[in-house]
């Protein structure tokens, strides 16, 4: 152990999360960075031994190590729990969701030269989940917007397109119809932007963006906009680069951070060592440089691009026919 290694709380979740978040510690291993993991629990397959999929003891793990490294965990359809992710979301106030879209050389697309990073707000909206029964028959879901997050998720995206030299931030809202909530989100987005005349600010309703995105996704660059938009449209948008396999994520607070692909548990293929962890790996590229382990995560990064632009060793979610052992084979052997 080094004087700079760090300390990153490890949870595997549910589904192809123990098969991905292992491939990524090899990888990690590979390329010695200097982290050492406290495993912690969390997700479905944990809740009946601890009475939650998301015990104390992991959250505390992360809020004293400042940051983590997730798996997907898997949420039941209907009545139950919340959702893992959710809990952890709130209960470390992860307010910023950050989810960088990039073209993969080598994974061919409808489009070559996409770029787009979507900034979702993390902490409320509808996923506040604050629902009840009006009367049998009818369910009202509340939609809880907040001065003070969409200001600081505004402040968040400027200030992540200043940093990353990003030249314009757009307003993703439907505040035609919602006018009081997504108007007051709109009106915090216009108070921050005047704070950055350097970057551009526009607006465009979110059903007219998703249209322009599987168009013309080169018109966009930053875009931030509320939970629910942000949960549909990064899918969206993952699927303009081959898929969720390959796209990163990050959940972002003041005081901590816990990084996880945007995929889910994939049920189809858990157990069956097929799973792509590209997603997750990418995460973890995020998270060295979030720890300014600049070095080791351009080493990752490198490796992950040569294996794909060479070809040769392909995930079948990329019409490859390798599996998850093999490609972490190629990265590790990539970076020697
Ligand atoms: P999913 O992302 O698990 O799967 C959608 C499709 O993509 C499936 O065909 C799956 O095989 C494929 N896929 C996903 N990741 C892949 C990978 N790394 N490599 C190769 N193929 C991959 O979405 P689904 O089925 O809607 O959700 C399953 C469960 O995951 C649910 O319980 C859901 O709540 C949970 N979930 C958890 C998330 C998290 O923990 N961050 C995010 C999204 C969903």
């Amino acid at each position: 152990m080094t004087a700079q290694t760090r300390t990153v709380t490890l949870i595997n979740g549910d589904g192809i999360g123990p098969e991905v978040v292992d491939a990524v510690r090899k990888i990690l291993e590979g390329a010695k960075a200097p982290l050492q993991f406290e495993y912690k629990d969390a997700g479905a397959e944990v809740a009946n031994k601890y009475g939650t999929n998301l015990p104390n003891e992991t959250v505390e793990s992360v809020l004293r190590n400042g940051c983590g490294l997730k798996g997907p965990t898997a949420t039941g359809i209907g009545s139950g729990q919340q959702s893992a992710n959710v809990g952890l979301r709130k209960r470390l106030d992860l307010y910023a969701s950050l989810r960088p879209v990039k073209s993969v050389p080598g994974v061919k697309t409808r489009y070559e030269n996409v770029d787009l990073v979507v900034v979702r707000e993390n902490t409320e909206d509808l996923y506040a989940g604050i629902e009840h029964i009006v009367v049998p028959g009818v369910v009202e879901s509340l939609k809880i917007i907040t001065e003070k997050a969409s200001t600081r998720i505004c402040r968040y995206a400027f200030e992540y397109a200043v940093k990353k030299n990003r030249k314009k931030v757009s307003a993703v809202h439907k505040a035609n119809i919602m006018k009081l909530s997504d108007g007051l989100f709109l009106d915090c987005f216009r108070k921050v932007a005047r704070e950055f005349p350097n970057i551009q600010a526009e607006e465009v309703i979110v059903d007219n963006l998703c249209m322009q995105l599987v168009k013309n996704p080169e018109k966009y660059d930053v875009m931030v906009m509320e939970n629910l938009y942000g949960d549909i449209v990064s899918d969206l948008c993952s699927g303009l680069v081959g898929g969720l396999g390959v796209v990163p994520g990050a959940n972002i607070g003041h005081s901590c951070a816990v990084f996880e692909a945007v995929h889910g548990t994939a049920p189809d293929i858990a157990g069956k060592g097929l799973a792509n962890p590209t997603a997750l790996l990418m995460s973890t590229v995020m998270m060295l440089d979030w720890l300014n382990m600049e070095s080791h995560a351009r080493r990752i990064e490198n490796a992950v691009w040569k294996v794909y632009t060479e070809g040769k060793v392909k995930t079948g979610d990329l019409g490859g026919k390798h599996n998850t052992a093999e490609f972490t084979k190629a990265v590790i052997d990539a970076m020697s």
